[in-house]
């Protein structure tokens, strides 16, 4: 009763990323299609993808008509847009080698495009002792607030959605966020990446804009 969505926690964190105005994006490992929902709001097109044949019908299902749900992996297939303005990924990086596709997403971006991604770290005791600790308490505590803001039907209060329990999940991340910092920065120079407090990081890299010589 306590659990509640951590990924949806984040899409704010994300929205706030969105170049402004935005033209079209790629969500990558779109999953149920949620967070590309809440993209098609403010943006004229959203591309969805996920390798997923399950998760695509359940986004095509869910999502309105700016929305392209592709079947696609996004390591063997070819991305279905180009110059994207936005490339966005909840909880699905941690599932591929981030040095495979992190160069395939940038590729992806326009000039000035943002590539903002969040995914779960493997557990880093030495490094994040605090933040695990400062997190099983606050998962507790706002647990507890979004339970009762369901109870009072002010909103959803973060409620796992149903839809999760098909979900291809990982429950093993290969990187801690040290390491996801460190293999990012070789393929992305500039890139920002740092532990948010519920169990994920967050990685953020603006693609350069190259001055014509
Ligand atoms: C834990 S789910 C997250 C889904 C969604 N982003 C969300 O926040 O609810 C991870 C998703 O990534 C997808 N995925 C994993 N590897 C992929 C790949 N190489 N190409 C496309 N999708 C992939 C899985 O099929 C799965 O739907």
């Amino acid at each position: 009763m306590l659990d509640w969505d951590h990924n949806a926690y984040y899409h704010r964190l994300l929205l706030r990323q969105l170049p402004q105005p935005c033209r079209l994006v790629l969500d990558v490992g779109c999953g149920a299609g949620v967070f590309a929902a809440r993209l098609a709001q403010r943006s004229e097109q959203v591309d969805a993808l996920d390798r997923s044949a399950e998760m695509i019908e359940e986004a095509k299902r869910r999502t309105p008509g700016n929305v392209n749900c592709v079947l696609a992996d996004v390591l063997a297939d070819s991305l279905p847009g180009k110059d994207y303005d936005a490339i966005f990924s909840i909880s699905a990086l941690h599932h591929m080698p981030l040095q495979d596709a992190l160069p395939v997403l940038a590729a992806g971006l326009r000039p000035g495009g943002v590539l903002a991604a969040v995914a779960l770290p493997r557990r880093d005791v030495r490094r994040e002792l605090l933040a695990e600790i400062v997190a099983a308490v606050g998962h507790r505590l706002l647990g507890a607030m979004f339970l009762a803001k369901r109870l009072l039907g002010s909103d959803r209060g973060f409620a796992k959605d149903p839809g999760r329990a098909a979900m291809p999940v990982i429950m093993d991340p290969p990187l801690t966020t040290h390491e996801a910092a460190l293999q990012a920065a070789t393929v992305l120079p500039g890139v920002r990446v740092r532990r948010l407090l519920f169990w994920r990081y967050l990685l953020i890299w603006q693609k350069p804009i190259t001055q014509a010589s």
